[in-house]
Order: structure tokens, then C-alpha cells, then sequence
């Protein structure tokens, strides 16, 4: 069906774009006919977010979340395309699960892409799966640490061998770096952990640790390999170090961004993610890097639990909480402040992840690409309220924060 979007902000002039079977077929001043069409007022039309970081649960741990539930919260926080992390019920790890997966996503109302995950269990099965050259999977995840199950992988001569594979099937591999040993070893030093010593468990030198194991592996390797999650000022040190000698990107999500431990006084188990929430100063360096250039993209890390297991004592509630409706609303007021430009939003939330996994037709607006494309409205206020979202988990640790830029509409 054709729909014309009238009168619409597009690439800083106003324009009229036609989409016909799923493509941008006309970007200019006219106006084509078209069987639909929809006047944007004036205002601003983006590339929809590409979020290569979002746990959807479905099938096993559907009461945390399903596609349906994940595709309105996508579409709400201007997300066309979400790729599906591995840890799930039952985790992505064969040819066999990956399959459950994608009948599971043809509910999606989004785009649904799959990272697979990378054990110290499955590596003929990755391989395997990497023979079919599926179009829908756009990476390998590694966890170098259990986060919320125990599984994990800190063998350095297999970590290779998935990284050699990598490269061999050009397919990115996302790290979660936060090292086993090193947590185990802060683990230990508390008897009766709080919420507050999260940070301390699973301590800044752990995520530091990993990642320059990657770092290293990467550069010997000469694969992509993308460090999820950057969390630690140090890590960004390490990452702008390798990216000289390494195919080395840099994931930061929203919550180290804009949160840090401070706010566990209020927030408690609603703020517990891994890794955890760390301190101002690392806020701050995160920033740094968003403006130097050494931050790639931006990650939900959309993690969703229930309300009961996140309102349970500390040491049995899960990490992780829901991202995907409050990420472009936070970094869409960084613009209206003036702290960050529109341009490299646009980079942060959609064109360079789509570079990176090889999203071809994704990321631009421009006659030829995909017409995944979200309207903003730059000055709309909005403030967050958890019991508003579509996500399945209905707590945040942003409760109540206010700002200005929000979706209107999304267009897939
Ligand atoms: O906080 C987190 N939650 N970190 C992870 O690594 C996993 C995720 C989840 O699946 O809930
Ligand atoms: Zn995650």
C-alpha cells in the first residue's frame, strides 16, 4: 500500500516521502498520489531505532514478556527493529531453538532479528546454525559472566575459536565482559549482600577485565566484536585504545547514561541490571565517549522480569529492567537541551548499529532504504510512569522523570 507522509522535517528541510511496498520510493517537494496519506504538521522524521540489545522472553518466560507485548513497547519508544538476546527459555543455541524463535516472532509487529548465544557448550551448533547464512541472525553473544543463570564462558582458547568463526561468517560477536572469576572472587566477601553493594560484587575492575580479554582476543583475531554494555570509565580507555589495532565497537546503554548507584536509594531492585549501575563519574566518561566518538551505538539492554520477582529480596531478584519505551524519550531531551545533536542521535540509535550487523536498507531515510522511520515531536513533554508502559514489566527505575521530545508515530 502507498502512503504518503506529508509536510514532514526530513533531513533538515520540509518534505513530503513516499513509501511504497515497505521502501522510501520519493523524498522531495512534490506530492505523488498515494492510497494513504498522512500529514506530519511540520514535524520531525527520523530513522526508527535499531535496538541490537533486547531480552523479548517469549515462548518459555512469555508472563515476563512476549513479541506482542515487545513490539507495542518497541513501537511506542520509536523502535523498528529489535534483535533478540539468547538467554532465554529456551535459550537460542541451535538451529532447532532458533527456529521456536522465529515462529515465536512472526507475532512481531517489528522488525525481529536473532543474536545466538555462544557457550562453552554449543560451538558445533553455532557453526552449524552459521552454515545456513541466515539473514536473521546478527550475532553471536558471549557472556563471560552467569547474569541471572550460570551460564558462561572464560575459556580463552574457545573464546578464539567463536572469534576465528566470527570472522570466517562475518558476523559481529556482542560481549557481556563482566568476568566469572573476578565476580566470584568480590562475591565472596559478602556475607549478607544488599542492593548496595551490587556494584561492589560485581566490581568495575570485572567489567575492565573482560573487556580487555576481548579487546586483546579481537585484536589478534581481526573479527568484529562489540563490547556491550560499557559501563566503567576505564573500559572506554581500553576500547579508544584497541580500535586502533582491533575491529572494536563500543555499546552503551541508556541506564549507564543517565543512572547511577546513586539512584538504588530510591529505585532498590528496580535498579539492579548487570552490570550494575556504577558511579557519576563513570556517567560522565560514558558522555565523554558519546561526544568523542568512541561510543558506536546505543543499546536498550530491554531486560524484563516481573513485578513479584523484582520486589523479592535482593539476592533472588533478577537483573535487568525494561528499556525500550524510555531510551529515545531520554536521548531526545538531551537534544532539546542542547547536549547532544540530532545528527548523532541518529547515529547512536540507528545508523551506525546498522553498519555494524550489516542491516542493509536500514538506518537512513533516503529514496531506496527501508521505510522504518519514526515522527518526533522535539517539544512534547513527557514524564515516565511506569503503569503507562506496554512492556509486560511495568516498574522503572526512571519512574518519574521529565522531559521534552517524544514519539508520535512510527511507521514500519
Ligand atoms: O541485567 C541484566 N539482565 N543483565 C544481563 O546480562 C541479562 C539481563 C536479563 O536477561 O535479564
Ligand atoms: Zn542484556
Amino acid at each position: 500500500m502507498d502512503l504518503l507522509i506529508k509536510n514532514a522535517l526530513i533531513n533538515n528541510r520540509n518534505q513530503n516521502l513516499l513509501i511504497h511496498k515497505g521502501l522510501i520510493e520519493y523524498i522531495g517537494t512534490e506530492t505523488p498520489a498515494a492510497r494513504e496519506v498522512f500529514d506530519a504538521g511540520g514535524l520531525l522524521l527520523i530513522p526508527a531505532v535499531i535496538d541490537p540489545h533486547t531480552h523479548i522472553r517469549d515462548l518459555g518466560q512469555a508472563e515476563k514478556e512476549d513479541w506482542l507485548s515487545a513490539s507495542k513497547a518497541a513501537r511506542k519508544g520509536g523502535v523498528a527493529v529489535v534483535f533478540d538476546m539468547p538467554n532465554t527459555k529456551p535459550p537460542t543455541i541451535d538451529l532447532q531453538t532458533l527456529e521456536l524463535k522465529r515462529q515465536a516472532a512472526k507475532k512481531a509487529t517489528v522488525h525481529a532479528r536473532f543474536n545466538i548465544a555462544a557457550t562453552a557448550h554449543n560451538y558445533d551448533k553455532v557453526q552449524e546454525i552459521l552454515k545456513t547464512k541466515p539473514a536473521d541472525v546478527t550475532a553471536l553473544k558471549i557472556f563471560f559472566a552467569g547474569s541471572n543463570d550460570k551460564e558462561f564462558l572464560t575459556d580463552k582458547d574457545l573464546i578464539k575459536k567463536y572469534f576465528e568463526l566470527s570472522l570466517k561468517y562475518d558476523i559481529p560477536v556482542m560481549i557481556h565482559t563482566e568476568w566469572q572469576p573476578c565476580v566470584e572472587k568480590h562475591q565472596k566477601l559478602f556475607e549478607h549482600p544488599t542492593i548496595f553493594d551490587h556494584n561492589k560484587i560485581r566490581h568495575p575492575e570485572c567489567a575492565l577485565k573482560g573487556t580487555e580479554i576481548a579487546a586483546q582476543i579481537a585484536a589478534e583475531t581481526g573479527n568484529k566484536v562489540v563490547i556491550a554494555h560499557t559501563s566503567v570509565a576505564g573500559e572506554l580507555e581500553i576500547i579508544k585504545s584497541y580500535k586502533k589495532k582491533a575491529r572494536l565497537y563500543c555499546e552503551v546503554t541508556p541506564h549507564h547514561l543517565f543512572l547511577n548507584k546513586e539512584i538504588l536509594e530510591k529505585a532498590g531492585n528496580f535498579g539492579k541490571v548487570n552490570p550494575p549501575l556504577r558511579s557519576k563519574k563513570d556517567n560522565e566518561a560514558l558522555w565523554q565517549g558519546i561526544m568523542d566518538g568512541t561510543v558506536d551505538y546505543i543499546g536498550t539492554d530491554h531486560a524484563p522480569h516481573t513485578l513479584e520477582e523484582k520486589l523479592g529480596p535482593y539476592p533472588s531478584a533478577p537483573s535487568g529492567f525494561p528499556g525500550l519505551e524510555t531510551n529515545l524519550r531520554l536521548l531526545l531531551n538531551e537534544v532539546y537541551k542542547e547536549n547532544l545533536d540530532l545528527e548523532r542521535l541518529i547515529e547512536l540509535t540507528s545508523s551506525k548499529a546498522a553498519e555494524i550487523f550489516g542491516l542493509e536498507g536500514f538506518g537512513k531515510i533516503k529514496e531506496g532504504a527501508v521505510a522504518a522511520l519514526t515522527l518526533i515531536d522535539p517539544e512534547k513533554k513527557w514524564k515516565i510512569k511506569a503503569e503507562d508502559f506496554e512492556t509486560k514489566a511495568k516498574y522503572s527505575p526512571y519512574e518519574g522523570m521529565q522531559g521534552y521530545g517524544d514519539v508520535v508515530k512510527i511507521f514500519i
